[in-house]
């Protein structure tokens, strides 16, 4: 990486400091938001403005301004694991709603689910004992943001998976369970759920096969939950996972609409809560308290679970189907092209197969056109050998104003065609 003249970074500060792949994205999709009002932005996970949900924060936003309780919110340090009273609050959510065996000692509050899953995969992963332990993501594409959070090199390895044609221009990734070799260095094993970028649900199956792999060899099994259960609940097929002891689940105020408070939560056996904890207080002091005084009372009176379920759910289905029929309609049978199954999330993943140029010069075209857009090869990491397919893939998010979203995606479809 470039350094300034006369300073030299760590090994670990030239890896966290140089460029990445999820820090041009959100310098891309932030610019697009702020400065380029012109762009088409189908790039980030931004979830959309939510008319019913934005009310609902400015009402809450407005209960701690006439109770009060805005002033303590803003002014005390909680402690590193999070507010007392909120993990309080969140256990019982979560046992009385999602059947889990929890308490406040199994619930830690992070300054976001970016920042936990890096404490998290250093905590476990990487050099242990003199030896090299790593973290197995069993279901590529992944989450683009783990991709450069590893402080050690090898700490990530990754398996391919079984791709399956499900319906006429549609796919659906599984996890390829002959691939899955599990050895000793493996400490543990991550997926989100549902994936960003593909939007793939586990099935019921899967995510018990990957529980008994992991609870045979002693590891943990890390779930993302950002888009899933219980909150957003952007999964359109009921999968509702359960957390087990031995299990770790990352729940984020983000997809619910509130990613400007950076507030989420981790749910893990207590030695896990009390580590990540200690780490935040390391290197962030504390948390956030906004996004925990804005949910603590709709945990509470389950206004957050029925947000989901009737509102933000059905509102990312209708955008799903809209931007799916418009690509349809568009690419025509042009091109070969399938999408992922909808199965959740607020994504579509395009496969575009032969397509003639890499992915990211796809990209580069399209936001000349100002379409913003993520190619797929970003999505793939932790491997050992090259892995054509992601090259042939984009990645849209279907979260902008409809009008922005055809118009993306028409220039998309104009500019593929062109080139078979
Ligand atoms: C799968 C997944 N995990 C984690 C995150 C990070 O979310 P947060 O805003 O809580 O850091 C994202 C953001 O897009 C995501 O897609």
């Amino acid at each position: 990486m470039n350094q300034p003249s006369g300073i030299s970074f760590s090994d670990i500060g030239s890896r966290l400091g140089g460029p990445s792949g999820i820090q041009e994205l959100m310098d891309d999709c932030g610019e697009a938001l702020s400065l380029h009002p012109d762009m088409r932005m189908l790039g980030g996970g931004q979830p959309a403005a939510i008319p019913q949900v934005q009310a609902l924060w400015r009402q809450r936003m407005s209960e701690m301004l006439a109770d009060g309780s805005i002033n303590k919110a803003l002014l005390n340090y909680d402690p590193p694991g999070g507010n007392p009273l909120f993990r309080e609050a969140m256990a019982a959510f979560l046992r009385r709603e999602c059947g889990w065996e929890v308490t406040r000692e199994n619930i830690a509050v992070m300054p976001s689910s970016q920042s936990a899953c890096f404490l998290l995969f250093n905590l476990l992963a990487g050099d242990t004992a003199g030896k090299k332990r790593r973290v197995l993501f069993p279901l590529l594409p992944e989450y683009i943001g783990y991709a450069n959070q590893a402080l050690c090199e090898g700490q990530f390895t990754a398996c391919l998976p079984k791709i399956t044609d499900t319906a006429p221009h549609e796919i659906k990734y599984h996890v390829d369970f002959d691939r899955l070799r599990h050895d000793p260095s493996i400490a543990a094993m991550a997926v989100s759920c549902p994936t960003n970028p593909t939007g793939n649900v586990l099935t019921e199956n899967e995510f018990q096969s990957l529980h008994a792999l992991c609870a045979a060899q002693g590891i943990p099994l890390i779930i993302d939950n950002a888009y899933g259960h219980p909150f957003p609940g952007v999964i359109h097929n009921g999968f509702q996972p359960k957390w087990q002891p031995g299990m770790i689940f990352s729940i984020s105020m983000s997809k619910v609409g509130l990613p400007g408070v950076r507030n989420a939560v981790i749910v893990a056996d207590a030695p896990i809560v009390k580590a990540l904890s200690n780490m935040n207080a390391i290197v962030s002091l504390a948390n956030g308290n906004l996004g925990q005084s804005i949910l603590t009372p709709l945990l509470k009176d389950d206004t957050l679970i029925k947000l989901g379920r009737d509102t933000i759910r059905p509102f990312y289905r209708e955008r799903s189907d809209h931007a799916k029929a418009i690509l349809a309609n568009a690419l025509g049978e042009k091109v070969p092209w399938a999408l992922h199954a909808q199965e959740g999330a607020f994504f579509l993943w395009l496969w575009i197969k032969g397509l003639p140029i890499p992915a990211a010069e796809l990209y580069r075209r399209l936001k000349l056109r100002k379409v913003l857009v993520i190619p797929g090869h970003y999505f793939a990491f932790g491997l050992d050998q090259p892995w054509q397919h992601p090259n042939e893939c984009l990645r849209l998010t279907y979260s902008q104003p409809p009008h922005i979203v055809q118009e993306g995606l028409e220039i998309i479809a104009e500019e593929v065609i062109k080139l078979f």
